[in-house]
């Protein structure tokens, strides 16, 4: 009797323990991105999932005006912008293209893919999941005037941020080749989100001069950089 009182006992404590562990997870701990699946998929626990409304195709400013109106605009305004806008902006930079083989707008060394899009915005910071056209809130809150101390980002609505994660990176030998094929990468992106900036007459900038030990301890990230920073918004 004895004995089957302390092993219920013990059975009682270890559930107990399970679920307290379970609920820390999802509350308290800033959900990060832990690489890919067998079949690509990032996994990642969210805190909310916004799906983005697909409106790409509606937008047809030809190319070669988008070349021509490509510029880096700083004086941006804090409007807000409509998430149709949001959902083509991001889909341009970082989206699949090719969905049925998974390959995305921006060409990647090897095809890696290493780039995580973070979206910060008033209400919080979003990973952009392109497999399903979604933004995922990692993180409550408003924290874009942290990515800079530069004055765009604590007024433009929204500001990307991209991560090189460094996990998918295994490929290159050495680290040297891991940061340059992992800069090169970040230039097509950056181009990207101009070109659609300038079709869509949205301004941004592309900056360097963010700070990155800051938003690594923002976004949890352990193996990877913040390379460039992107406010958006109208002018
Ligand atoms: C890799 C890179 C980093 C940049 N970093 C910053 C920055 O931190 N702050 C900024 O105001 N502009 C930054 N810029 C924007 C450049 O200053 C801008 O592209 C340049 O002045 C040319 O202007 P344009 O883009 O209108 O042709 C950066 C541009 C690149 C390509």
């Amino acid at each position: 009797m004895k004995k089957i009182l302390i092993l219920t006992l013990v059975v009682i404590v270890s559930i107990c323990g399970a679920q307290a562990q379970k609920k820390n997870t999802v509350n308290n701990r800033v959900p990060s991105v832990n690489g890919t699946n067998e079949d690509g998929t990032i996994h990642v626990n969210a805190l909310e999932t916004i799906e983005l409304p697909m409106s790409y195709e509606g937008l047809h400013a030809p190319f070669i005006h988008a070349l021509k109106e490509r510029r880096t605009i700083r004086d941006l305004h804090e409007e807000e912008i409509p998430l149709e806008l949001i959902s083509s902006l991001l889909w341009s930079a970082y989206g699949y293209n090719r969905p049925d083989e998974m390959k995305r707008v921006a060409p990647s060394a090897v095809n890696v893919q290493e780039y995580d899009i973070y979206l910060f915005t008033r209400e919080g910071i979003y990973l952009y999941n392109a497999e399903k056209n979604a933004i995922l809130l990692m993180v409550k809150g408003d924290h874009r005037a942290e990515i800079s101390q530069q004055k765009h980002f604590a007024v433009a609505p929204v500001s990307i941020v991209m991560v090189a994660n460094y996990d998918r990176m295994g490929v290159f030998k050495n680290t040297e080749d891991r940061d340059f094929y992992a800069a090169v990468d970040a230039g097509y992106i950056s181009q990207n989100i101009y070109l659609f900036c300038a079709s869509a007459k949205l301004g941004t900038v592309a900056c360097g001069g963010i700070n990155r030990d800051t938003i690594h301890k923002l976004l949890n990230i352990k193996n990877g950089r913040a390379m460039l920073a992107h406010p958006v918004g109208m002018f």
